[in-house]
């Protein structure tokens, strides 16, 4: 870094899990970033919530709040991890805007407010860093922007949600029900306290859009992507896919349709063979596809306080080595309308059982202009509902709901009966 070849000094904002980690990261690593890049990393101001109670870091370095961090001169590099949206923005406004760089964590930021942060910081020529925003200790926003710089890419597919594939991966192996699986993962500490936003599929489809802004060029908002998450996904569901060679996952895609870009999250049928179907429990993967490179494929841990500090600290030492990666290009990218994607669905209709369901069902389906793969009907008990299960060729989004809901209206066919998409097969090293 020009002019900072002896020592660079950090501002750490917030020292939950991952910054104590981060803390730890500098105390015991420190010494190797200095062999590697010469330059001498110091903590010198903590910014804390509240002081008075014991921290692992020298007292002497807290501070309540972060206005004491900006404020010190020794202070060359912000790291915030405080979480939250409008504190962390109102710091790293002040940060780039006094001429510091900043590197976060902070999905929920980069989603909200990437965009204007990342032009604040080239206006004031500084960097502003966020590796471990997206899938935790795996380096995917490097890759994206640096080692695959010179290719054209083509898709994003991943698990980017270590809660929800956990849960999906109990239910698959040990035939949990959801709610038990959604239980032993908060247990073993893979699920937050409250686990909304994991479940309902925000935390994914925030990190799809960031993904898909840095590959695609343009910032996508993730409001107006297809976003669905994995709450009514139940134990027969997971076991009828698996007899039929499929696992769930929840899926984030991402790609260019028509010059523009499409960000969509849902729980989907993945092929037994599929890349992705093999990562399992808390784990993440990103599968990227490029002209040059082809498909590739990032696996690791996407959370913990260990493995995000891992990637705060990367983001560190690119600084140290002084390399800028290019931004997307500034302005919104509008999103290709998700009502026209193509999939293969499985469409899962809770019926009554007596003669002419079938017929009513597939004559709908006909007259949607959809084609059926293949049916399959399970009952146990002739006086309940019975589950009608039918796997279709591609059919545009739009069709597949019309279908769906003239269905559902039809005498003896349950308001509960949905469907899923199936992830296109992708190979790598095929
Ligand atoms: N809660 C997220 C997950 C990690 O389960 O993957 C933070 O985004």
């Amino acid at each position: 870094m020009d002019g900072m070849n002896e020592r660079i000094g950090i501002g750490l904002v917030g020292l939950g899990t991952v910054g104590g980690a981060f803390a730890r990261l500098i105390e015991e690593n420190g010494e190797l970033l200095h062999r590697r890049y010469g330059v001498r990393v110091e903590l010198v101001r903590v910014g804390v919530a509240r002081l008075g109670r014991p921290r692992q870091v020298a007292a002497a370095l807290l501070v309540q709040g972060y206005e004491k961090v900006l404020a010190d001169p020794r202070v060359d590099v912000v790291v915030e991890l405080m979480g939250g949206v409008k504190q962390p923005r109102e710091l790293i406004t002040a940060a780039l805007r006094a001429g510091k760089h900043v590197i976060t964590g902070n999905k929920a930021l980069i989603a909200e407010h990437g965009e204007e942060l990342l032009t604040l910081a080239h206006r004031h020529g500084v960097q502003f860093r966020f590796e471990a925003s997206v899938c935790g200790g795996i380096p995917v926003i490097k890759v994206i922007r640096e080692s695959l710089s010179a290719n054209r890419i083509r898709s994003l597919t991943g698990i980017v949600n270590g809660t929800t594939n956990y849960i999906l991966t109990r239910m698959t192996e040990s035939h949990a029900s959801f709610s038990d699986a959604l239980a032993e993962a908060q247990e073993r500490g893979f699920a937050e306290a409250d686990p909304t936003m994991d479940v309902d599929g925000t935390d994914a489809v925030q990190k799809m859009a960031i993904l898909c802004s840095l590959a695609f060029g343009g910032w996508c908002s993730y409001r107006d992507a297809l976003w669905q998450g994995i709450e009514g996904v139940t134990a027969k569901e997971v076991e009828f896919a698996a007899m039929s060679g499929f696992v769930f996952k929840l899926v984030a895609m991402g790609r260019v349709i028509d010059g523009m870009i499409s960000v969509a999250v849902f729980p989907a049928l993945v092929a037994a063979g599929h890349p992705l179907a093999a990562v399992r429990d808390e784990f993440n993967a990103v599968m990227i596809d490029s002209d040059f490179q082809g498909p590739s494929v990032l696996i690791g841990r996407g959370a913990g306080d260990r493995p995000s500090a891992s990637s705060v600290a990367a983001d560190l030492a690119d600084l140290l080595a002084g390399s800028a990666p290019a931004g997307p290009a500034p302005g919104r990218s509008e999103l290709y309308p998700s009502e026209q994607l193509t999939f293969r669905y499985f469409f899962h209709f809770v019926t009554e059982n007596r003669p002419g369901i079938w017929a009513q069902v597939t004559g709908l389906l006909a007259e949607h202009e959809i084609n059926i793969e293949s049916v399959h009907q399970k009952w146990e008990d002739p006086d309940q509902p019975s589950d009608l299960y039918v796997l279709v060729d591609p059919v545009a989004e739009h069709r597949a709901r019309a279908a769906l809901a003239a269905i559902s209206a039809a005498p003896g066919i349950f308001p509960e009966s949905h469907f899923y998409r199936i992830l296109p097969d992708q190979q790598v090293g095929a």
